[in-house]
């Protein structure tokens, strides 16, 4: 029976392969997160202890491939020998789920003579990070909490400075940790430096980024846009002038929740007045942001982009960011859903109000990342 690591399972659901997952863990692991595709694919969940023969005739048809998947491949390869006994076409996902909500994948979007942007994809969550280079000098922008990846990135490059868009609260960041680590600077603007909740100031070292602050490196330049709304220390990116890490503000089909600091109406007109800022950027930008939250959201080169013209058009969060403040009001008030109470103990983490283990982080961040509007 074929063994799929976690590498080979995202190749095949961006390239769109049909096959049937069958997910073996309980309903509540599987309500929290399970593996989507493009065009609707979705795992199907029968827990562990309900697979028997009738529910295998009833719900698994013979002529498609069964990749089954439970925490750590366990209990999946018990299930998966019983389906091959019955003349099914079964595969396995190697090392369970624990293995693909921590894969991360490397793409390259942008490649000029001397500038390279690379996209890190967290498929399980739909987190986006990013690697850019130039002459031989790199810079990361919202590094996630296993820093390995970039690590390997910019293994015989010089790294500038870390940054973090925003003090985010779907994940914890990598970001204080791989600065510390290459003994460079890490930057968050300082009103994020305070837990909105709380009311109390980071208890972490970080230096202050601002509104038009220019970042050098190799020869590229970052200017930082302030975009309160989503939260209020809300940042942009705007590299060389046209490609812009937009963070938590454009997604590729909507747009970021400003409800999370738990003052949805006052932050709402602030990403309003926020987004006309960006709206005035260069139609060719293109806009590199930090969730997508579905697979159909590639683009033909299975990266996760857009230019600011095609999302004017496309996106619906940007297209009433584009009527009025009213309209826009309305189109997010009414499409907020219910904040995942983790996300306030997260935000504690990232600026070091509250330390935890491995095994709390991974509970922590065992959702899909909820950071958009719809
Ligand atoms: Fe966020
Ligand atoms: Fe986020």
């Amino acid at each position: 029976m074929e063994k799929i690591t976690s590498a080979q399972l995202g190749q095949r659901l961006e390239s769109g392969e049909d096959f049937i997952v069958l997910d073996v863990r309980d309903k509540g692991s599987y309500d929290r997160a399970h593996i989507e595709g493009i065009g609707g694919l979705e795992a199907l969940n029968i827990p562990y202890s309900d697979v028997n023969e009738k529910i295998i005739s009833e719900k698994i048809p013979k002529d498609k491939e069964v990749m089954v998947v439970c925490y750590k491949g366990i209990s999946a390869a018990s299930i998966a020998k019983r389906l091959n006994k019955l003349g099914h076409n079964v595969s396995l996902l190697d090392e369970g789920m624990e293995s693909w909500f921590e894969f991360v994948d490397q793409k390259t979007v942008v490649e000029e003579s001397d500038l390279t942007i690379y996209q890190f994809v967290r498929t399980s969550r739909g987190c986006l990070s990013y690697v850019v280079v130039s002459d031989g000098e790199a810079i990361v922008i919202d590094p996630l909490r296993n820093v390995d990846p970039y690590v390997r990135s910019i293994k015989d490059l010089k790294l500038k400075f870390v940054i973090d868009t925003h003090a985010h609260a779907d994940h914890i960041s990598g970001g204080a940790k791989l600065a510390k680590q290459f003994n460079v600077p890490y930057y968050l603007h300082p009103y994020d430096g305070i837990h909105p909740m709380d009311v109390l100031p980071a208890n972490m070292d970080y230096e202050p980024s601002w509104e038009d602050k220019i970042y050098s490196f190799g020869r590229a330049n970052l200017r930082a846009i302030h975009i309160p709304g989503h939260t209020l220390g809300n940042m942009a990116l705007l590299l060389n002038g046209k490609y812009l890490f937009s963070g938590d503000s454009i997604f590729l089909s909507s747009v970021s929740r400003p409800d999370l600091g738990g003052k949805a109406d006052t932050w709402t007109a602030l990403h309003y007045a926020s987004l006309q800022k960006l709206l005035k950027l260069p139609e060719a930008t293109l806009i590199l942001p930090a969730h997508f939250s579905s697979l159909d959201e590639q683009n033909d080169n299975r990266q996760f982009c857009q230019t600011l013209d095609h999302l004017k058009k496309s996106n619906e969060g940007l297209v009433m960011a584009q009527k009025s403040l009213k309209k826009f009001s309305e189109y997010i008030l009414s499409n907020l859903r219910k904040a995942p109470p983790e996300y306030i103990d997260i935000k504690r983490v990232n600026i070091g109000l509250m330390h935890v283990d491995e095994t709390k982080a991974q509970e922590l961040e065992s959702g899909k990342n909820i950071c958009a509007i719809k």
